[in-house]
């Protein structure tokens, strides 16, 4: 299934690596001297974490970050080796062979610590510590006995502490001070303990952006990679972020409606004035979901049509009024992405954050790239079966 190109695609995610490099060359150097650990997560917040790995690292990154144990494998069994750490797996699952995979671990609880201890081979470590969040992360009255535990192994290596910010979408929240401060007094207990603790990071994207005091040694982005605006408050364009994601159909019917007539299941919506019906190929079970029903528009030849009546599985329908434009089967609608509405401006219409927005598109939707290093044979899909992530 793989191989195909943009444009015989009925749904198809468009994913700028052009774009994906610029955000990372600008982040990189505005945060100078500090380093850039790129997160690529949930496949890249569903970008594709192979071909946006290699992307963020040719433009710059020093290092990766990712959830899960499954997500680092995934990046070193595609040959990428640059430093890959996960913050999120639990003692039960296989340590040693996340450790022989070269894969850095956070160690969020005493439990994490002495697993990665017992592990008995070379392991390198960043301690996550809370500060205020509440959500993982090594107590206070931990910090001693984790910190002294890791120092005692000679195999294990802690490369520095990280923690996460609650309320780093507005800069100027006293919760990014207090959770700074606390992060501050970790430090400085692991240094008394005797850790160097050489490589420290808080900031995720809003973070970064807006509050430079606050990036340590390393700051540790993922939305920003995308183009996403993420402070608080700000207009869209207010760090020159280029967004990375299209999701586009192909309309695949035409068809008139009379005033009075109805669409889709229930004929929950009913035509205000003759005109016609499109229908765009992309359903709940592509990742757009039924509750966002008459609240957002699909972008064709330029403009905006309503979406009406009921979101449907694999479709939905939208009304071209009396078709100014002539809109026929086979023309691209923008669900959001260029040419038609952003995610971030998506998400204020259907009530969610433009990151859930990008993690959506999912089921039947094509993922291909353009722009980028990435040869054209494997520039198609990141699934071997050419879905985007969420399908797999
Ligand atoms: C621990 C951690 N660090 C960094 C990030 C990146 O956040 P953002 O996408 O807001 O930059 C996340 C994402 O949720 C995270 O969980």
């Amino acid at each position: 299934m793989s191989g195909q190109k943009s444009g015989t695609n009925l749904l198809e995610l468009r994913i700028d690596l052009d774009a994906v490099a610029r955000n990372t060359r600008a982040l990189k150097e505005s945060v100078d001297p500090a380093q850039l650990m790129a997160v690529v997560k949930a496949d890249a917040y569903n970008h594709g974490a192979v071909e946006v790995a290699r992307t963020v690292l040719a433009a710059g990154a020093d290092q990766l970050g990712v959830a899960t144990l499954a997500e680092a494998h995934q990046l070193r069994d595609a040959g990428v080796t640059a430093p890959v750490l996960a913050w999120i797996w639990s003692p039960e699952q296989d340590v040693a062979a996340a450790l022989d995979a070269g894969i850095d671990l956070a160690v969020i609880s005493p439990e994490h610590a002495r697993a990665v201890v017992d592990a008995g081979r070379p392991a390198r470590v960043t301690v996550k510590v809370e500060t205020g969040m509440h959500r993982s992360g090594v107590d206070e009255a931990d910090w001693g006995k984790v910190f002294a535990m890791l120092r005692d192994a000679p195999q294990v290596t802690v490369t520095g502490l990280m923690s996460h910010l609650a309320c780093g979408d507005v800069a100027g929240d006293a919760q990014n001070n207090l959770q700074a401060s606390h992060f501050r007094a970790a430090i400085a207990r692991a240094r008394t303990l005797g850790l160097e603790v050489p490589v420290n990071h808080l900031t995720n994207s809003p973070g970064t952006l807006s509050r430079p005091d606050l990036r340590f040694e390393m700051v540790r982005p993922g939305a920003a990679l995308y183009g996403l605006e993420t402070v608080a408050g700000v207009p869209e364009d207010e760090h020159g972020l280029v967004p990375a994601m299209s999701w586009v159909g192909r309309i695949t019917v035409v068809k008139p409606v009379a005033a009075g007539e109805g669409t889709s299941y229930g004929m929950t919506w009913r035509a205000p004035e003759d005109g016609y019906l499109a229908v765009v190929p992309a359903g709940y079970a592509d990742g757009l979901p039924r509750a966002w029903q008459g609240r957002f528009g699909v972008t064709v030849r330029g403009r905006a049509y309503p979406q009406v009546g009921r979101v449907c599985m694999d479709q939905h329908v939208i009304f071209l009024g009396d078709n100014p434009d002539g809109v026929a089967p086979g023309d691209e609608a923008v669900i959001f992405g260029a040419g038609g509405v952003s995610a971030t401006r998506l998400a204020e219409q259907v009530g969610t954050i433009n990151y859930e927005v990008v993690s959506r598109p999912t089921g039947r939707t094509r993922r291909v790239f353009v722009g980028g290093a990435i040869d054209d044979a494997a520039s198609v899909t990141a699934g071997e079966d050419g879905t985007a992530g969420g399908a797999r």
